[in-house]
């Protein structure tokens, strides 16, 4: 699949083509820019047919409810974030409970701005005593299937800590931004999807509109997680096909319209 060729445009004459694999560029990946009205949604929609037609499965994160009839003119699937995806981002997986912690953390404060130096210690405090009354140790590598604790853990050991101190202002402060994250069950005990699901051939669009509050950071966080979740995926079961002899090929497309959302300052966490 080397000469994988990607139809972009027309000017009458001459057809235009994108290959992310070209061995001359540095990497696959493609930034769109321009103007409100400039066409950006519609190229990504020609590029995720030209995708489509080469059998590479393509995830499209629908912020704006843009990509429903994609789907109408393609096939695909149409998921409802809210119902069919639950993610539960404190499951460490091989990795050690605290470094999950401190991930978690950084794209929390990422995206929920102004949260203080002290209210994000907190948070990782919080998180890492979440493990312990799991009788997780942080400082391990899980060796067996282990029952993490998830977001709606996290929510009562903050109101427990807030109740056994309810002068700590700056966690209550910390309550206060981040209650839509955890009032809406969006991010508790993994079920649904399946990352293998989202890997068939075909177009996925995950409609975020469902997430039964108007917050952008929900959204936004939403698609981050998710994001992580399948790039942890892929890590894990694919990762010695990155050092094999095997051609390089894409395994999955991620597409994430507006993706200015994603770019975050000091972070490691960006997704552009
Ligand atoms: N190549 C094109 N030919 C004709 N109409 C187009 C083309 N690209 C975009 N449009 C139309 O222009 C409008 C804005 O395009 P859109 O892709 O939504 O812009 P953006 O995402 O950059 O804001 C839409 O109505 C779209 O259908
Ligand atoms: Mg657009």
């Amino acid at each position: 699949m080397q000469g994988l060729n990607i139809i972009i445009g027309c000017d009458g004459e001459n057809e235009f083509y994108w290959n992310p694999l070209d061995p001359k560029s540095p990497n696959p990946h493609a930034l769109i820019v321009g103007t409100t009205g400039a066409g950006k949604t519609q190229l990504l929609k020609t590029i995720i047919a030209g995708f489509v037609n080469h059998n590479i499965p393509v995830i499209v994160f629908d912020i704006h409810g843009e990509y429903k009839k994609l789907i109408e003119d393609f096939g695909g699937r149409y998921i409802n974030f809210y119902d069919n995806v639950r993610i539960n981002p404190l499951n460490p997986g091989n990795k050690e409970p605290k470094a999950t912690a401190f991930e978690i953390r950084e794209i929390i404060s990422s995206i929920f701005r102004n949260i203080g130096d002290i209210q994000k210690d907190k948070l990782y405090e919080a998180i890492i005593e979440t493990y312990r009354t799991k009788g997780i140790d942080p400082d391990k590598v899980p060796t067996s299937n282990l029952n993490p604790p998830d977001f709606g853990d996290l929510y009562t050991i903050i109101n427990e800590q807030l109740e056994n101190n309810p002068k700590d202002i700056a966690l209550r402060g910390l309550l206060a931004r981040l209650r839509p994250l955890f009032e809406f069950g969006l991010f508790t005990a993994e079920r649904g999807l399946e990352m293998s699901e989202l890997l068939k051939p075909g177009i996925t669009v995950i409609d975020l509109q469902t997430i039964p509050v108007a917050s952008e950071e929900l959204k936004d966080i939403a698609v981050v997680l998710t994001s992580r979740k399948l790039w942890n995926y892929l890590n894990v079961n694919y990762l010695n096909v990155l050092g094999s002899e095997e051609a390089p090929h894409i395994r999955v497309v991620l597409v994430l319209d507006e993706a200015h959302r994603y770019v975050f300052e000091n972070s490691q966490y960006n997704i552009c």
